[in-house]
């Protein structure tokens, strides 16, 4: 696969390169790559099978020199991990598992140095049952004054052994646990939209909002450039938490608009928090986690006085068709040109199949696909579907291991599975370990550098086929995908058409194929499985495949995405 066309070479970083960037002046953030770092799965550096801090600053120049602005860390704070760390009993800790705080510190300062951003992840929804508030709640009994910072609420039916009302987890079975009381009988219930290990907070008690706007201050103190926002969607549950009435509830999510998702009383809560991030200097962001039932409601959440950027699933479930990808793309520029946030672009993340091998399987199985599919297939649209991401405008986030083209891995046996969806029937989720497997950086031998002993342990294991996959392994080789992503952000930071503004331009084009002009650039899919020849827009920048031009003719590659210099 031809691709590797462009000087990838990049400037030594130095300290101005943290303010630098096309989109500087208006934000840095409008058209950065995001780089999602899974702690536990990146780098080990002590050996006990589990991504660590230190792990993950020794890498900080591999992320610099992959091209990306800005990274963002998954929870490492302490939990006891009963949902991978958004179960988090103390805010303002590391877990010792992932290090301590000074590692916090030193890895805050180390990225800066290197001109990379950090962004941490704030988990404001629930807390882990472990955390102070709520272990104090449930050892005080009703009389408890914390209990009003969850939900409690008596049982329906003669003994209250009833739920107090129809909500459904996310990660299946009921909503609601039934707490015991301090003499062992059986007490209230309290609301998790997802585990039981996951209390929900009651964001009408001002205590909690005290609470996160303090753990805010706390990280932005420290350094941090921003916070990715768990469930910004959920944080107010509708007045007296009415009943849903008939189940299926999770089929509905991202339909209809629930008693406890994207209520508008989420609003007020991140105008509040914007006023702080802007208190601070070097324009730290908010970034919400916001499923809601149309982008236009998505687009509520990054309002002027409100968040920066909110993920944009709808692009996420888009099938590999270019017909439905011109519709997404259109329809999500359209929905954030209104309130002058960027549009957002996402293929993977830790809570869905890796694109790679969604794109290998039939459209419509959804994220949580148990099945390789064909790989070489999936590869092809992984690659393909990465550029033509990079060349939209807006920011990308790019998930671990995605620019190693790594597969999710399908076959994990049940005993290592520790996702907590796997273990509830009917979950939305549940196989969510197979894209948090440790990713591999050298060696032939398990765990390929993800830590520092060839035949040590990794939390999950990785399969054989990986040694081939390894940033070892790919470097240097112009046509692996790591290359491909190291050209393709070489090409975005020196072509500041790309990432920049607001609109593409869409371009006649056959069937099945796309085409559209951003400036200078001109971007060209093919999602079909033939070749397609076309006019030449111009002189090829960087291919996914083997694009062929031909005097004034190219041969598209079947699945595959071009850029040219126009
Ligand atoms: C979204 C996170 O991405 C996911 O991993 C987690 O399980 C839920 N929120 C609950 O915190």
């Amino acid at each position: 696969m031809t691709q590797n066309l462009a000087d990838t070479s990049r400037p030594a970083a130095d300290a101005t390169a943290h303010e630098a960037g096309a989109g500087a002046s208006r934000g840095w953030w409008r058209d950065a790559v995001i780089y999602q770092v899974y702690p536990r799965s990146f780098a080990d550096s002590n050996g006990d099978g589990m991504g660590d801090l230190p792990g993950i600053r020794s890498r900080l120049p591999y992320l610099r020199d992959l091209g990306v602005d800005a990274v963002w860390l998954s929870p490492f704070y302490a939990s006891p991990q009963a949902d991978a760390g958004y179960d988090v009993a103390d805010y303002r800790a590391v877990d010792p598992m992932f290090g301590t705080l000074l590692d916090a510190d030193a890895l805050i300062r180390d990225a800066h140095a290197l001109g990379l951003r950090i962004i941490v992840d704030l988990v404001p929804n629930h807390s882990s049952d472990q955390h102070e508030w709520f272990q104090r709640a449930l050892r005080e009994g009703p009389a408890s004054p914390l209990r009003d910072r969850y939900h409690f609420r008596p049982g329906k039916g003669e003994n209250g052994e009833l739920p107090p009302n129809d909500w459904e987890s996310i990660f299946g079975g009921p909503a609601w646990t039934r707490s015991e009381n301090p003499d062992g009988t059986p007490g209230d219930w309290y609301l998790h939209l997802f585990a039981p290990e996951q209390p929900d907070f009651n964001w009408e008690n001002p205590a909690v909002a005290d609470e996160f706007r303090s753990i805010l201050r706390f990280w932005l103190d420290m350094g941090v450039d921003g916070f990715r926002i768990d469930v910004a969607h959920g944080l107010v549950k509708a007045p007296g938490l009415p009943d849903i009435g008939g189940g299926d509830q999770l089929k509905l999510l991202g339909n209809d608009v629930m008693p406890f998702f994207d209520q508008d009383g989420v609003h007020e809560i991140y105008r509040s928090w914007r006023k702080i991030l802007d208190e601070y200097p070097g324009q730290r962001i908010g970034v919400a986690e916001a499923w809601t039932p149309t982008v236009q409601r998505t687009a509520n959440y990054v309002r002027p006085d409100e968040l920066h950027q909110a993920f944009n699933f709808q692009y996420l479930g888009t099938s590999w068709e270019a017909a439905e990808l011109r519709g997404v793309i259109d329809l999500s520029l359209d929905s954030m040109r209104p309130v002058d946030a960027p549009t957002t672009w996402v293929l993977s993340n830790h809570d869905v199949t890796r694109h790679a091998t969604r794109f290998a399987n039939e459209p419509g199985l959804g994220t949580q696909i148990r099945t390789p599919g064909d790989r070489g297939l999936g590869l092809r649209r992984a690659r393909a579907a990465t550029l033509l991401m990079l060349a939209l405008p807006g920011s990308a986030y790019l998930y671990q291991g995605e620019e190693l083209g790594l597969p999710d891995v399908t076959d994990l046996p049940d005993e290592v599975r520790q996702d907590p969806s796997f273990f509830r029937q009917a979950g939305q989720d549940g196989y969510r370990d197979g894209c948090r497997v440790p990713i591999p950086w050298s060696g032939t031998e398990a765990p390929y550098g993800f830590g520092p002993t060839a035949g040590g342990p990794s939390w999950l294991p990785q399969p054989a086929e990986w040694a081939e996959l390894s940033v070892e392994a790919q470097t240097g080789d112009p046509t692996s995908t790591l290359e491909l992503y190291r050209s393709a952000l070489a090409v975005r930071r020196e072509q500041a058409d790309l990432g920049a503004g607001t609109e593409v331009e869409w371009l006649d084009s056959p069937a099945g194929t796309l085409a559209f002009r951003r400036g200078s650039f001109v971007c060209t899919v093919n999602t079909t499985a033939e070749p397609v020849r076309i006019p030449a827009p111009g002189r090829l920048l960087l291919s996914s495949a083997d694009a062929v031009v031909d005097g004034g003719e190219t041969v598209l590659a079947p699945d595959s995405t071009d850029w040219w210099a126009v």
